[in-house]
């Protein structure tokens, strides 16, 4: 071998053992993969090409001078998942504990620039210690750098992180400003200020986990879309939900092929609907019978169960899907449902995915604690970013779509472009028993009589023939068609055509 291969031989040898076998034993130990250990996991065999391996710091304080490990504690570079093109990069943290330097942080950005010039999506995978101590403000300098970044390439190309390991301090507004978060439980968590400095602050005990692991994220503070198990499950989710993403906002969604016939009938949706109007059925059942191979991506699935997103097929296009779920406080909207959905919806108009909305809701919450946490400006971003998405809207009532809510629910009034209800569906301003209860105040205390004011109620509006006399609704269809019905209309809308006017942004109630 001549000498100069030799060398890049060993040049390579020493910057892939990153801060050597003892931490990555510890790593190891731990339950964790390495960085370039997640890498190949996340991308197709062989496909990963890395960028500046040697890059080092250029800090001389704290005697660092004198301990410099080549990459300086992040893995960056490109690959491919499933064929398409996909940025990374991954925080080792064998390497001074994974902390950004400005250095670091360069890499970071190269790679950043390289995804939004090239239009491909950008991954990151989270494991370190936040701003490097030693470095100062040369690290705050990188953070911003890396968060403008990710604030131009929102709307662009999907950005995914993956919290694998701490995740606190600068580290955490990188994530915060990407599309969907990730954390593997008991391993991860996140949070701006750790526990002892809690502690000191506010004098609560808290350990990191209770803090800011991947429970509290995804079922409290809603910061994170879902968790799993170990580092292996998250990355070979991480496969299975690029799959469903566009590479960016004009390339348009992918599409993989499928046996599933676009015609199939299910004829158990037919009893879907329990005779009690107030009994729970699974809008799961619902959405695994109609899309492609059952194949649904959930996203925030442990919070605001009352709604359900995420990501499925038909006829192997990508849809988004937003559902409200009658098994959870009978599908309700509140703020935390209504903030769920807005997001998905935003993101699948950004990235022209079409949306299709499953229909069964009573209402917004009432009470003080909703109309006092903002109820009214959580409900009204749902409304908005149903009502500027310009993408394909296809809307199913299934049975309720009382009040404000049927309006918010992707209704023809808010350019709904086919929507449709079941037989069973119940277009009102609110239930039979609440309106007579108004209306009829005077003879409530003659109990035969509001029973018939409530049947008489019923009849007139408990049912979708009211909605479709008027337009609002396009065909009353037989639930067992619902498949097929989806997947015309999603044909017949593949060119949709509609631009909303000119502004420099749009001013969405945050
Ligand atoms: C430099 C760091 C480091 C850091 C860890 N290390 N964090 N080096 N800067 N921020 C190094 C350690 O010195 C150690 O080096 C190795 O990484 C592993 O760290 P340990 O502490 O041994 O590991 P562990 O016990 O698992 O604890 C992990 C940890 C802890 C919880 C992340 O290291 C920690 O609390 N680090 C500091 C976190 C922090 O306060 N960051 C600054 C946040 S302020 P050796 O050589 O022994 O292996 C911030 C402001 C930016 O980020 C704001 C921008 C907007």
């Amino acid at each position: 071998m001549k000498p100069v291969i030799a060398e890049l031989e060993q040049r390579r040898a020493n910057a892939r053992l990153g801060g050597g076998q003892k931490r990555i034993d510890a790593q190891h130990a731990r339950g964790k993969l390495t960085a370039r250990e997640r890498i190949d996991l996340l991308m197709d065999e062989g496909s990963f090409e890395e960028f500046d391996m040697y890059v080092e710091h250029r800090c001389t304080e704290f005697g660092m001078e004198k301990s410099k490990i080549s990459g300086d504690g992040v893995v960056t570079g490109w690959g491919t998942i499933n064929g398409r093109v996909v940025y990374v990069f991954a925080k080792d943290f064998t390497v001074f504990g994974g902390s950004l330097s400005e250095t670091h942080a360069r890499k970071i950005t190269k790679i950043q620039d390289m995804a939004l010039k090239n239009r491909a999506p950008i991954v990151g995978l989270f494991d370190a210690g936040g701003a490097r101590i030693q470095e100062g403000v040369d690290a705050l300098g990188g953070y911003g750098e890396v968060f403008q970044r990710n604030v131009m390439s929102s709307g662009v190309i999907p950005q995914i992180s993956v919290i694998m390991g701490p995740c606190a301090g600068g580290d955490v507004y990188s994530p915060a400003m990407t599309d969907f978060i990730f954390m593997v439980r008991d391993t991860s968590y996140m949070f701006v200020t750790g526990p002892d400095v809690v502690k000191t602050v506010t004098n609560e005990t808290v350990t990191a986990e209770e803090l800011g692991g991947a429970k509290v994220h995804t079922s409290k503070s809603s910061v994170a879309d879902r968790a799993y198990d170990n580092d292996v499950e998250a990355l070979l989710q991480m496969r299975r939900l690029m799959d469903f993403l566009p590479s960016n906002n004009t390339d348009g969604v992918p599409v993989l092929p499928t046996m599933d016939l676009a015609d199939r009938v299910e004829t158990s949706l037919d009893t879907l609907i329990p005779d009690n109007p107030n009994t729970p059925y699974d809008m799961h059942e619902l959405i695994g019978k109609v899309v492609d191979e059952g194949d649904f991506y959930e996203i925030q699935d442990a919070f605001a169960k009352n709604i359900l997103t995420g990501f499925a097929r038909m006829e192997g296009h990508t849809i988004g899907i937003v559902a409200n779920q009658p098994m959870v406080l009978a599908g309700v909207l509140d703020s935390d449902a209504s903030r769920k959905a807005a997001r998905f919806v935003r993101f699948c108009d950004c990235f022209d995915i079409p949306i299709v909305t499953f229909v069964d809701v009573p209402g917004f919450l009432p009470g003080t604690a909703q109309e006092y946490g903002g109820l009214i400006k959580h409900g009204a971003k749902l409304l908005f970013a149903y009502a500027e998405a310009t993408v394909p809207k296809v809307t199913v009532i299934t049975r309720k779509a009382y009040g404000g809510a049927y309006d918010v629910m992707s209704s023809k009034h808010i350019r709904g472009d086919v929507n449709y209800a079941w037989p069973t569906a119940e277009i009102a301003v609110m239930g039979a028993k609440g309106a007579v209860e108004i209306i009829y105040r005077s003879e409530l205390g003659e109990p035969e009589k509001i029973a018939g004011r409530i049947k008489d109620y019923e009849t007139r509006f408990a049912n979708p023939f009211v909605a479709a006399e008027r337009g609002y609704i396009d065909e009353v269809i037989l639930p067992r068609m619902t498949r097929k019905r989806i997947c015309r209309a999603l044909n017949m809308l593949r060119n949709k055509t509609l631009e909303n006017p000119w502004k420099k942004h749009d001013n969405i109630p945050l």
